[in-house]
């Protein structure tokens, strides 16, 4: 049987579930027999969390941060935290935000809290090497990064470089999953 892998997100306007979907058919395009799970953060149960070998979590930037849904599962999973029950797991993230002004507006910081929740659990996190294919339209080294707004700071939805950029990124994920844990 293959990894089970469960892809939790929270999107409000579509964009972060685009990257999901992306990322979860780089997953299957490289690894067939992977079985993926994708959820918004508040439909994610500790279950589900429980009964997945590999974790990716996406959410878009809210005010520098994580949206309050991710947060919320973050917050439930403490439970899971007491009883050690994700150690070892494998964990990814993904992002994606406006970007006014150039700077990813809180992208990093969001990755890093992303990862931060991951560590805490014992589990092993994937960032996103350089070398990987979309990296240059769509990648920050800790994971898949998406600027959705133009230079006006005007939605403009998500380009076709950066889902590829998912796509790559699902691929690595389950590679090194494979290798870890298969
Ligand atoms: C309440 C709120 C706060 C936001 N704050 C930021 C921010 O701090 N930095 C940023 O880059 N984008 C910010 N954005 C823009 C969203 O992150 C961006 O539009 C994202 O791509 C939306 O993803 P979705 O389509 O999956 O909902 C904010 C959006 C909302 C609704």
């Amino acid at each position: 049987m293959g990894l089970q892998v469960l892809i939790a997100f929270h999107s409000d306007y579509g964009s972060t579930q685009k990257m999901a979907q992306a990322i979860a058919a780089g997953i299957s395009a490289a690894a067939p027999s992977a079985s993926v799970s994708l959820k918004q953060a508040v439909d994610t149960t500790l279950d589900d969390l429980t009964g997945a070998d590999v974790i990716v979590f996406g959410t878009p930037v809210h005010m520098g941060s994580m949206a309050w849904q991710m947060k919320q599962l973050i917050d439930r999973g403490s439970k899971l935290w007491m009883e050690n029950a994700l150690e070892g797991r494998v964990g990814g993230v993904f992002v994606s935000g406006s970007g006014f002004g150039g700077a990813g507006g809180g992208a990093e910081l969001t990755m890093a809290a992303l990862h931060a929740n991951f560590l805490e659990h014992g589990m092993v996190v994937v960032g996103f090497p350089k070398t990987l294919s979309g990296y240059a339209h769509g990648g920050i080294h800790w994971g898949p990064y998406a600027r959705t707004g133009n230079h006006e700071g005007m939605p403009e939805g998500i380009s076709d470089a950066q889902l590829a950029a998912c796509r790559s990124y699902g691929a690595h994920v389950i590679g090194i999953a494979e290798r870890l844990l298969a």
